[in-house]
Parts: C-alpha cells; structure tokens; sequence
C-alpha cells in the first residue's frame, strides 16, 4: 500500500498507509488525521478534506476538477495551487511517497 505523509500546520508529520482505490480522504479519516474532519463523507460537498499537496507532487497528483474547484470557494482555509479535496484523490501506486500539508482550520 502506498505511504502518504501527512503534515500538519504545526509541522508534524504522520505516515499512514493507503490501499490503492481508496481515496487519500478515506485513508485519513480511517487513519484518524484529525485535520481532515470531511463532513459530506466524500461527495465532493463540503470542503472540510482540504489539503495542501506539496509542491513537488502537485503535477503527479493533478488537477482539481471544475466541481471540486467550485467546493474548494468554500474552503475555511485560504487555497492555492496546491489545493486538492482529498476525497477527490484516488490513491494509486504513482502515488507512494506522497506528502500533503493539512490546513490549520476546516471550518
Ligand atoms: S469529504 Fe466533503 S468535499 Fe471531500
């Protein structure tokens, strides 16, 4: 299973291990990141699974779509292009090594 690094606004981090399929949402929530509190379960409808991917991922990892664009308006954390929803991540074997950033709020 792909390792994904989690860090958080303080600075630490946390390695969590995420099934290939599963969204990187899903693997934090079931890991208990407690910054990703992903209120609409994954339906692209809330905005509380805000990320920061970083920097050296974002190309690998893509773009949001237009839907999830639309959401991440409604983030409670300031965006840029490092902004993903997680529960929009589908975690692949591309994907082992990944670090993302977890903002300070979700709301
Ligand atoms: S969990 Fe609600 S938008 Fe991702």
């Amino acid at each position: 299973m792909p390792k994904i690094t989690f860090t958080d606004h303080t600075g630490t981090s946390r390695d969590i291990e995420v099934a290939e399929g599963r969204s990187l949402m899903e693997g934090a929530r079931d890991a208990g990141i407690d910054a990703i509190a992903a209120d609409c379960g994954g339906a692209c409808a809330c905005a509380t699974c805000h990320v920061y991917i970083d920097d050296a991922w974002v190309d690998r990892v893509g773009a949001q779509d237009p839907n999830e664009a639309d959401m991440l308006d409604f983030a409670a954390a300031p965006t840029d292009h490092r902004s993903r929803l997680s529960c929009q991540v589908r975690v692949t074997a591309a994907l082992e090594g990944l670090s993302v950033h977890t903002p300070d709020t979700q709301g």
